[in-house]
């Protein structure tokens, strides 16, 4: 637990109370305000939790405003550019970077979880081709629940890896199965001769037709997203997953709940309404007229891909996936991408705009993602999707870090009431 180091003196109506400053690694103090009500019988008040902090944790590290994103300490800049997605995986839930034979027991272990139950296909049968892939994966995600009971005891920490091993194995094989129903074509199969990232695109790509053969270069651009996306601190789809497990409730139903939340445009969902709204502006000279409009507060148009609630800076994760844009869009032999032509004056435009320079609003991670996946091939409704199943291991490594930890509790906040005082009822006649 961080050692305390001072406390602060809250003063109010003829009362004093001190509580404890605890003190970070790294960041921010934070007051412990846990005894508060019970010494001063008022709460705190901050919807949004703008300066509240839910947890202690030592997985993800944001500094928003020198724009540093550290995965157990280590630069996501560099993780991005020398690591893979599984190692990530490891580093995230376990703490420490993996040896030649910890990655290849690990990577084993994940590559033979990677087929569903058979009876699971029966699931998507269940909706409509034009279901958007979030829905279906919200829906057979939580259903892991009904299959996998060897691995919901979560006092048994043996299931508690399992479980965890199952979902970052699983994600991606349910996922593109959403993306293939959707489209009307058979499932493919997990192949465990592929590496993580390469067998996604086999399972989301591949035709019984014919072979297909994933482009390494591709394979690569998918597991850099992939890295990207890993983990983000208490974003409000982790947080989600926390407040659920809080209560106790398997980690598959947990992670269900999470992706419920990432769905959300102002969330993870921001990356299909990010190439949405790149496609709508169409061309650079209709820039001025959307820069109008998010600046309108009248309007409720707002720049998708733009601004964070942590972020005061750029996003370090939009820099790579810029340069990754570039570089996959040339790999691609796609010149002259006008969406990715818009994206960049959009970009230059609005960062010498006194609004958004005012108001620190930077391109964010889903900026530029979505540029990238279509150009691979998915529709704006997988973009989605894959932050899900890049954000499980996230997900996962927070819920495990909160079961794991004695002192955690349900997570149960309190209000403002500002309803009716108490009132007696009044017969319909008398009304
Ligand atoms: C993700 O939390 C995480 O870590 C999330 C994430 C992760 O990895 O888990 O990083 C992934 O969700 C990235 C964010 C994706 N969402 C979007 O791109 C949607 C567009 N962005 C906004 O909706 C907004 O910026 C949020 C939701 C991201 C952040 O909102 P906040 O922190 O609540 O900020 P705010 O709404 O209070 O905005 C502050 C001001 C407001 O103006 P004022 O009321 O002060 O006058 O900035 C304005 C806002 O109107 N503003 C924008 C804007 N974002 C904020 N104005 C125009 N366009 C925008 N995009």
């Amino acid at each position: 637990m961080d050692k305390m180091i001072k406390t602060a003196t809250l003063s109010f109506d003829g009362k004093s109370i001190e509580l404890p400053i605890l003190q970070p690694t790294v960041g921010p103090d934070v007051i412990d305000i846990r005894k508060l009500y019970g010494e001063a019988d008022v709460f705190t008040y901050d919807p949004g939790f703008t300066s509240t902090a839910a947890t202690d944790s030592a997985i993800t590290y944001i500094d928003g405003d020198k724009g540093e994103l550290l995965y157990r300490g280590y630069p996501i800049e560099q993780l991005a550019e020398k690591s893979h997605f599984l190692e990530v995986c490891y580093l995230l839930l376990y703490g420490e970077l993996p040896d030649a034979t910890q990655i290849k027991d690990f990577e084993a272990r994940v590559t033979n979880h990677t087929m569903v139950h058979e009876q699971m296909h029966y699931f998507f049968r269940g909706f409509r081709r034009d279901s958007h892939p979030m829905a279906t994966m919200v829906g057979v995600v939580g259903a892991m629940s009904a299959f996998y009971h060897d691995s919901t005891d979560i006092a048994d920490p043996w299931q508690r890896e399992v479980a965890a091993i199952r979902m970052i194995a699983k994600l991606p094989t349910i996922a593109a199965m959403a993306y293939k129903y959707s489209v009307g074509q058979p499932f493919v199969y997990p192949k465990n001769s592929l590496d993580y990232p390469s067998n996604f695109l086999h399972m989301c790509f591949a035709v019984p037709c014919e072979e297909y053969v994933v482009q390494p270069a591709l394979a690569k651009a998918m597991d850099r997203i992939m890295m990207l996306h890993a983990d983000h601190e208490q974003n409000a789809s982790t947080s989600t997953v926390r407040l659920a497990g809080s209560s106790g409730a398997n980690p598959f139903a947990c992670i269900a709940a999470g992706i419920a939340c990432l769905w959300g445009p102002a969330h993870g969902g921001a990356n299909q309404a990010c190439l949405e709204m790149l496609r709508e502006i169409g061309t650079v000279d209709r820039i001025p007229e959307y820069i109008k409009r998010a600046k309108d507060k009248s309007d409720p148009f707002r720049l998708m891909g733009f601004g964070h609630r942590v972020y005061k800076n750029f996003d370090p994760r939009a820099k790579v996936m810029k340069e990754s844009a570039d570089e996959v869009l040339d790999l691609l032999g796609i010149q002259d991408n006008e969406t990715l032509k818009v994206a960049k004056e959009l970009e230059k435009i609005a960062l010498e705009d006194e609004y958004f320079v005012s108001k620190k609003l930077y391109p964010n991670v889903d900026f530029y993602s979505g540029i990238i996946l279509e150009a691979m091939g998915f529709p704006t409704s997988m973009f989605t999707p894959i932050f899900a199943v890049s954000r499980t291991v996230g997900w996962i490594s927070q819920w495990k870090e909160m079961i794991a930890d004695p002192t955690q509790k349900i997570g149960r906040p309190r209000q403002l009431y500002i309803g009716q005082t108490q009132r007696d009822y009044v017969d319909v006649n008398k009304r």
